[in-house]
């Protein structure tokens, strides 16, 4: 049953322990390792329905003898990430009391779900030991990074938290600008300031539940490297405890660590071969897509509209998704090989794939209501005024509508946020209401079989659990609190 009401500011309820202790863990979907025709290892990042985006996985990481050998690794004495208990894993400690830091089991990096991400982390590891250092990404917002392995190819994008545009250590002078001159226009007020790591890894958590498969693999990980942005407290720091560990050793092997303080943050694989979104879909509008490959991009397009939507994604511009498109083989089927004048039906069907990164402004706590409204930016494409396919309808909806499937989904995202050290339960529990008055929204729009255009035309509105309902009772008389938002935002056409 749900209660209608015009308030958005419902009482938030609390979940039980329970709930806590209950959630799954993250990744269920481990990529593979498979030989590349160059003997090479090569780590396949399953991704994007069938598409294997591949990240050179550093091969000596797991080769005996080598002076990478994992053994080596563990019994390295230098500085070096403590691992065993990462975001990957349960946490233990209770959430309840002080919070002095994002993860302070001192142990992280660990995967034990998921090897073969542990593995592309390690590699990264194992490269900046050996100096090859993470890339700032200069045409970035805030501080980003390419991470390579050690044969200096980029496997991931690193964010770490205190370099977001609202962290205390972003890079770029003029966000700090901003921030200090504008600071009622700077930033999105219905995000949660600091956390777009979180929301980068909760985008691939509720992608990878959804099965959407359209987010590179991302998860909350920790790196240090002399390429991030340290204060100069930080590095004073850190040259002191390696003076003193080179010179008096006695002393310095009573450090705890050694080196720059490793950095929180997103850490999202690499994929191969895409381009902004913004350039395939100009060529698109000159050079119309065979018919399967549209159908194909329609149902790719679908999943990251879904995306979008649940998470209520406040940046989704055409720069931030991205595009694979290969537009034709060699291979023709001309029975004359001198014909030129082949067309898309005499070739074979373009490859086509789409990876939705860039998810670090998702997850808000309320609906848009200040000055802008943010929009998605894919409602202005063809595709968006194309119904839903039954495809996508029978991808999700079981789902969606199984309360049980939805708090599961909630639970998770409540095992990840909650490391945070800013995380708030009440501030948590809207970020929920929101997704699920979203999700709310889109089994209509699934059910009625609307567009993705009608679908961002439906109202909005949050849906909160009731106090008396919270815990795990999953029946269907579970209710909820409904609630419109009393404002709009002033400019709802940017
Ligand atoms: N997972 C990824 N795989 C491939 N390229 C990526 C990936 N993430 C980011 N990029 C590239 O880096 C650029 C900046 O990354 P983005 O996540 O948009 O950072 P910012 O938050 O700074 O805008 C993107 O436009 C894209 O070209
Ligand atoms: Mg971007």
């Amino acid at each position: 049953m749900i209660e209608f009401t015009d308030d958005d500011s419902a009482s938030s309820g609390a979940f039980t322990p329970s709930e806590l202790g209950h959630s799954s863990v993250i990744n269920t979907r481990p990529p593979t390792l498979v030989p590349n025709p160059q003997g090479a290892t090569e780590m396949t990042a399953d991704f994007v329905n069938g598409d294997t985006s591949r990240v050179t996985f550093a091969p000596q990481t797991y080769s005996s003898g080598h002076k990478h050998d994992k053994e080596l690794y563990s019994n390295h004495k230098g500085p070096r990430s403590p691992r065993g208990s990462g975001h990957g894993t349960k946490e233990k400690s209770p959430l309840l009391g002080p919070r002095p830091d994002v993860d302070q089991s001192g142990l992280w990096n660990s995967f034990p779900d998921d090897p073969q991400f542990e593995g592309i982390v390690l590699a990264c590891e194992l490269a900046i030991e050996d100096n090859v250092f993470p890339e700032r990404i200069y045409q970035g917002s805030s501080g980003s990074y390419f991470v390579k392995n050690i044969e200096g190819k980029i496997i991931a994008v690193f964010k770490p938290k205190d370099e977001e545009p609202y962290g205390k250590l972003n890079p770029k002078w003029t966000k700090w600008m901003h921030k200090l001159c504008c600071p009622c226009c700077f930033g999105r007020s219905c995000l949660v300031p600091n956390q777009g790591y979180l929301s980068e890894a909760g985008a691939s958590l509720v992608d990878e539940k959804l099965g959407l498969n359209v987010v590179p693999k991302t998860k909350v990980v920790r790196l240090a490297s002399e390429t991030f942005n340290y204060s100069a407290i930080d590095r004073a720091k850190a040259r002191t405890k390696r003076n003193i560990y080179n010179r008096v050793p006695i002393v310095g092997k009573h450090f705890n660590r050694i080196g720059l303080p490793p950095k929180t943050g997103s850490f999202q694989l690499f994929v191969n071969g895409y381009k902004d979104a913004d350039y395939w879909l100009r060529r698109f509008d000159n050079e119309a897509l065979p018919e399967s490959t549209a159908k194909r991009f329609q149902h790719l397009f679908e999943r990251v509209v879904v995306l979008d939507y649940i998470i209520r994604n406040t940046d989704r511009g055409n720069d931030n998704w991205l595009i694979k498109y290969e537009p034709a083989t060699t291979k023709s089927v001309s029975s004359n090989p001198n014909d030129e004048e082949e067309g898309w039906d005499m070739v074979d069907n373009p490859e086509i794939s789409v990876a939705a990164i860039d998810n670090g402004l998702a997850f808000p706590y309320k609906h848009p209501d200040e000055w802008r409204a943010y929009p998605y930016h894919w409602a202005w494409l063809p595709q968006a005024k194309v119904p839903f396919s039954k495809e996508i309808k029978d991808l999700l909806l079981h789902n969606l509508e199984d309360n049980n499937f939805v708090q599961d989904l909630c639970d998770d995202l409540l095992e990840l946020f909650s490391h945070d050290k800013g995380f708030d339960r009440p501030t948590f529990e809207k970020q929920i209401a929101v997704m699920r008055g979203q999700i709310y929204n889109l089994i209509e729009a699934l059910k009625k079989q609307l567009s993705p255009v009608e679908l961002v035309k439906m109202p909005v509105h949050t849906l909160q659990r009731r106090r008396h309902t919270m815990g795990r009772t999953r029946a269907d008389s579970d209710n909820f609190t409904r609630s419109f938002p009393r404002r709009t935002p002033f400019f709802s056409w940017c």
